[in-house]
């Protein structure tokens, strides 16, 4: 009774802590208030909207509800969970795949069967207490150390996994990207890049796809759309496929990105530069109308509206490059896309450019300061490791995709396209506005891109001006889905504004928070199943007649419980807990 008693009552504490725990990790969007942003820009709204979408009884709403209730109808048409640097490890920070399981046990065998060299037997000897030791403060800490990090990658995978699939399930999704960094490191093997790469799809995105390669389009004045924004059963292949970018531990910087490295990248996770166009279904007739059209209405300086994904690798956009004609093909890619953008003056596209390294910005504006390092001469020299882009390649994307100038009589007012660029590489994350101030000086030559934190920015209405003489663009660097930066995933929602003829967006965070967490709630809920089994199987003895405590109290040493005799203390338990 005793012993049975005594797990009741833990079961008694340990169950609703245990459902609690698991209620708020399933269900953490929703507790963190989590949800694509809507049109009207209101959190609270947003997060209303979406548990409606998981409220099984909207259609049994009375007249006076049904137009709030259908939710679906003012969520955006196009919402991008954007996911930074999963970066999956693997073999690589294992100790005994890289040094061997007790390397030190075996020299002392080579030593002892005499399959060594030594000037005498002292020295043998002398070599084989050196190998014990190493053992003792090498191989096991090491070996330890190897089925920890191998149980930490499975909880690893596990962890993130449920920040997709979880994420997934409750804010419903359009689209997804993971923003380059899908794995650990780009020094692996073959066979260890397979492996991880079934990993990131077996496990962390199960259920999600690559983007098809005759999908992912090379930029072209014809195209495809590669879908519509109309939420139809064809578009939800969009809602499974997942966006993948190329990033540094996936291909390689500059200095290190092979065609091998390439063209296995591709092969498991998609191609890495292409575009990808959606339109959006517009009814109204008069709309329609005002679009341009070179015969009918060519006054007209509308488009159809499309948000045109330019999913860019940006490893190879700074010199030196270890292999030019792959860096040759990226800036092909970028002269492309600029050469198949619709003149400045146009409105309606949207350019939503998907890349892993941020631009540049000064000391101080993100997490990540400007760095550079490169490899020796002996390997080629090539970049070895940047945090930013420098500012030259920066640039261009300010004044090549997005068309901006810091003339305001170049095309356009030099205003340029609208867009928005999205990337990761620096875990913490950051948001940011680019602009340039068309009015600084006389010789636009010498005016310069300038970068403020968004917040700042916004405090300072810079965003307002981009259309008077301080045009500027947003990017946003997605901190990073790892335990370690809080499993953070980003909701981009973009709507089309029917009225400026223009796409708007807003961003927002969810975050999970650290994988101890994830652990905790798991290893309490294996706790109490097994406490609950043991219980059962008590419970079941005694109902049979056999005296569980008394068992017990032979089993447990007498000075673990109780100095005083094995009654006393039972009697005490039977009193306290009748009591
Ligand atoms: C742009 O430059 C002009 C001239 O120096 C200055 O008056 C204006 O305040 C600047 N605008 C911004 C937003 O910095």
């Amino acid at each position: 009774m005793l012993v049975a008693a005594f797990l009741r009552n833990g079961l008694g504490l340990l169950v609703p802590l245990a459902i609690a725990c698991t209620i708020y990790l399933y269900l953490y969007p929703f507790f963190g208030g989590c949800a694509f942003p809507l049109p009207s820009r209101d959190a609270r709204e947003a997060l209303e909207a979406t548990k409606r979408l998981h409220w099984p009884f909207n259609r049994t709403d009375d007249g006076a509800n049904s137009t709030s209730a259908q939710a679906p109808t003012q969520l955006a048409p196009f919402r991008l969970l954007a996911l930074g640097d999963p970066q999956l490890e693997g073999d690589t920070s294992i100790p005994t795949v890289i040094l061997g399981t007790f390397p030190h046990a075996a020299s002392i065998y080579r030593h002892v069967t005499f399959q060594t060299e030594h000037w005498c037997f002292r020295e043998r000897l002398r070599w084989i207490a050196h190998d014990i030791v190493d053992i003792l403060f090498e191989d096991i800490p090491y070996y330890l150390e190897s089925w920890r990090k191998r149980l930490d990658h499975i909880g690893n995978d596990f962890y993130l996994a449920h920040i997709y699939r979880t994420m997934h399930w409750w804010t419903r999704p359009t689209h997804v990207t993971v923003l380059g960094d899908l794995l650990g490191s780009q020094w692996i093997e073959d066979e260890e890049f397979d492996r991880r790469g079934q990993r990131f799809w077996q496990r962390v995105f199960r259920g999600g796809e690559r983007v098809p390669d005759e999908v992912a389009a090379w930029p072209a004045h014809e195209y495809d759309l590669a879908g519509m924004l109309d939420g139809s059963e064809e578009e939800q292949v969009w809602t499974r496929r997942i966006i993948n970018v190329a990033g540094n531990h996936d291909i390689g910087y500059a200095g290190d990105l092979t065609k091998e490295r390439l063209d296995r990248f591709e092969r498991v996770f998609g191609k890495v530069n292409y575009e990808l166009r959606f339109g959006i279904p517009l009814n109204d007739s008069a709309v329609l109308a005002s679009i341009h059209d070179d015969d009918r209405n060519p006054e007209s300086n509308r488009l159809d509206p499309e948000i045109r994904i330019v999913v860019l690798n940006d490893m190879n956009l700074d010199t030196p490059a270890k292999d030019t004609s792959l860096q040759d093909a990226t800036y092909n890619f970028i002269n492309t896309v600029i050469g198949t953008s619709a003149a400045v003056e146009y409105e309606g596209i949207f350019t939503l450019v998907l890349t892993h390294i941020p631009l540049y910005k000064p000391e101080g504006v993100c997490v990540d300061a400007p760095f550079f390092d490169f490899h020796g001469e002996e390997d080629g020299s090539g970049v070895k490791e940047q945090y930013l882009l420098s500012a030259d390649a920066s640039k261009g994307f300010l004044e090549g995709f997005f068309g901006m100038n810091k003339n305001p009589d170049a095309a356009g007012g030099g205003r340029g396209r609208k867009g928005l660029i999205l990337n990761g590489h620096d875990h913490e994350g950051c948001d940011t506005w680019h602009f340039v101030n068309q009015t600084n000086g006389s010789d636009p030559s010498e005016r310069s891109w300038e970068v403020a934190r968004w917040r700042d920015a916004q405090a300072r209405g810079l965003p307002k001006l981009t259309t008077s003489g301080v045009p500027g663009r947003r990017e946003i660097t997605v901190r990073s889905m790892m335990g370690d930066f809080s499993g953070n995933a980003g909701l981009l929602s973009m709507w089309f504004n029917p009225e400026t003829w223009e796409w708007e967006y807003e961003f927002a965070n969810c975050r999970l928070g650290t994988q101890h967490f994830w652990w905790f709630v798991h290893i309490l809920d294996f706790g109490v199943i097994v406490v609950f089994l043991v219980y059962l199987v008590i419970s079941l003895l005694e109902l049979v007649g056999v005296d569980v405590d008394a068992r017990f109290f032979r089993l447990v040493p007498r000075w673990l419980y109780r100095k005083s005799d094995d009654d006393a203390v039972m009697q005490n338990g039977h009193a306290r807990i009748k009591g």
